[in-house]
């Protein structure tokens, strides 16, 4: 037997015990004549002993073999330490060793595994299974874990399927660019990795699965971001015979169980907001609603004061940063030079003060008088104390350089805080998006979402103001999920290709088995996929999704401890009928 104990269980309950323990060696007090290790396993950390007077000399020279990492067994006694450690669990106890086995020798490690380690991020992605016995990450796939198993008995108690469907399948259009997979089989052929199971589900819901869900992973290659892996999980989930509606609150029902057990909150109705208000107030679809600082229009208080840049604009809107009167002109620029920079592209920011003496001031008092200002400060509630920002130009370009703002100021005031949630709805997307580049409308969800039926009119006239039955739903800023209801009427499947640029040819070829599928009689579907990295993350307080990832990725898509992507050898390249253009 290895061991009759964890490293996390022992306690004075245990006193006297013979026990026996295996761990790797995390830290060495060598005094000589008395020898301290702490001995950790992923249930905790236990404190062993060897004593000049009460180990053997044989005992004590094998102990002094030992070195950081090293696997260990002993056998040993529970004994009361002289100065506990409240910190751990096993603090109050220490075990006197009695025999010592080394299982297993190590190199010195490449960087410290305590919860604070000296490992730059690089080096500990390298040795990732070592940064796994640190605390702080094994925490984080532990509360994966707790969460995968959530998800899994919630959907399973609500009549929930889980389907696995293929890996290798043909390109499902979700936005990005497909990970492709070579035929050695069909040479010149390829598979596409999903981007999403999108189309099988809809395939089980003509298959009458009218319950489907799958912890899946999903491959998409984009460009990278902290919310965002090359290769990542989603919980996809698809319901028969619904609306909206039913599928909203199954899954509002779920959202808030995993809310209850990340944060033991309970949580009332999930509040929700069109597209078009969360643009208008925050310029931005993915509200983080736990802040205020909503945008206020200013066109019809600005215009007609001889300020040409106002003037000019198609929108003036701003925002109230309460109690930030006292910045100082310093401070003002540095933001001022933050929206300027290039990866925001504002071309400038005028400020109004609400000053605590009751003055109300501004960068732009050559156009606006005291009242003037005054009428500024009502619109936006404005109080003594209080600091306005406001910019100008094109409408969705200026919503979302303010929005830009609006978030780095919720991260500099603390606004943003981890252990509080606030969940939101937004419904009403559009159903297209227009494209310069391609001077094309992309479909903003993807090709299956259906027009809301009061706007299929709208389709053949003025198709960029069609809303869509989709749905997103948003955590503390970020897009955890989205879904839609599904087109599942041939015709007008076959419209919305139309509508996306799609040659009769082309959609048959790519999705003609979904439409052939459609034609045996394909029941009112719909569903939504959560990005279950993300949702974790931020359950879990933290927005980085790789933390949360056993074996991520970096920033360029590397797995730098297996070293992927590599060269593969001729000899494959040669079986696969593929040349490489260097
Ligand atoms: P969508 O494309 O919105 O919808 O994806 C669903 C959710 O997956 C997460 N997500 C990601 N997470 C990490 N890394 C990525 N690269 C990444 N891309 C997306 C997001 C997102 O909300 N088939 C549809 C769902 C449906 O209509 O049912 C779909 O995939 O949190």
């Amino acid at each position: 037997m290895f061991r009759t104990h964890t490293n996390g269980e022992l306690s004075l309950q245990n006193l006297n015990e013979n026990v026996t323990l295996s761990g790797w060696v995390q830290t060495i007090r060598d005094k000589g004549f008395m020898i301290w290790i702490d001995l950790r396993d992923r249930y905790g950390i236990t404190q062993l002993v060897f004593d000049q007077d009460r180990s053997t000399a044989e005992l004590m020279a094998e102990a002094k073999k030992l070195g950081r990492e090293f696997v260990i067994q002993i056998q040993g006694k529970v004994i009361e330490r002289s100065s506990k450690n409240p910190k751990i669990p096993t603090g109050e106890i220490e075990i006197l060793v009695e025999n010592l086995t080394i299982l297993n020798e190590s190199q010195l490690p490449p960087f410290t595994i305590e919860d604070e380690t000296d490992g730059g991020e690089e080096l500990r992605m390298k040795y990732r299974y070592l940064d796994i016995r640190r605390n702080p990450v094994k925490e984080k796939l532990i509360f994966r874990h707790k969460m995968a198993q959530k998800v899994r008995n919630y959907l399973s108690d609500e009549g929930f399927i889980e389907v696995e469907t293929p890996v290798l399948i043909k390109s499902t259009p979700e936005g990005a660019r497909d990970f492709v997979v070579p035929s050695r089989m069909n040479p010149g052929q390829f598979y596409a990795l999903p981007q999403s199971p999108q189309t099988f589900k809809q395939l089980l819901m003509v298959g009458g699965m009218d319950k489907y869900f799958q912890i899946v992973k999903c491959f998409r290659d984009e460009d990278l971001r902290a919310d965002r892996q090359p290769e990542f999980t989603q919980i996809d989930c698809e319901m028969a015979f619904v609306e909206q509606e039913d599928i909203m609150n199954v899954f509002e029902g779920m959202t808030k169980a995993m809310l209850k057990e990340a944060s033991d909150k309970d949580f009332g109705a999930f509040p929700r907001m069109t597209f078009a208000e969360a643009m208008q107030k925050y310029g931005n679809d993915k509200p983080d609603i736990r802040f205020g600082m909503e945008f206020y229009e200013l066109n019809e208080l600005v215009k007609g004061k001889d300020f040409k840049i106002f003037d000019e604009a198609e929108l003036v809107v701003g925002i109230n940063v309460e109690g930030c009167a006292d910045y100082t002109r310093k401070q003002i620029d540095e933001l001022i030079d933050w929206v300027k920079r290039p990866q925001i592209g504002a071309t400038g920011m005028i400020w109004v003060k609400f000053q605590n003496d009751g003055v109300v001031t501004s960068s732009v008092n050559k156009f606006y008088n005291e009242e003037d200002l005054k009428k500024i400060a009502e619109k936006f509630g404005a109080k003594p104390g209080d600091l306005i920002f406001v910019m100008s130009g094109n409408t969705d370009k200026v919503r979302t350089q303010l929005s830009a703002l609006r978030m780095e100021l919720g991260n500099r005031l603390g606004l943003r805080k981890g252990n509080e949630f606030a969940p939101l709805w937004v419904v009403d997307f559009p159903l297209l998006e227009w494209d310069e580049e391609t001077a094309r409308y992309h479909a903003m969800h993807h090709p299956f979402t259906s027009p809301k039926p009061e706007d299929i009119g709208l389709m053949e006239t003025d198709p960029g103001k069609v809303r869509a039955n989709a749905y997103d739903l948003v955590l503390n800023g970020n897009e955890i999920g989205g879904g839609s209801i599904r087109i599942f009427d041939k015709e007008l499947q076959s419209k919305m290709f139309d509508l996306l640029g799609f040659s009769k040819e082309d959609a048959e070829a790519q999705f003609g088995f979904l439409m052939n599928a459609f034609k045996y009689g394909a029941p009112p579907h719909g569903g939504l996929a959560f990005g279950f990295d993300r949702l974790v993350a931020i359950l879990d307080g933290n927005e980085v999704i790789r933390d949360y990832i056993a074996f991520p990725k970096n920033n360029s898509g590397r797995d730098v401890m297996i070293d992927a992507p590599s060269p593969i050898a001729a000899e494959q390249l040669e079986e696969l009928e593929l040349k490489l253009k260097l």
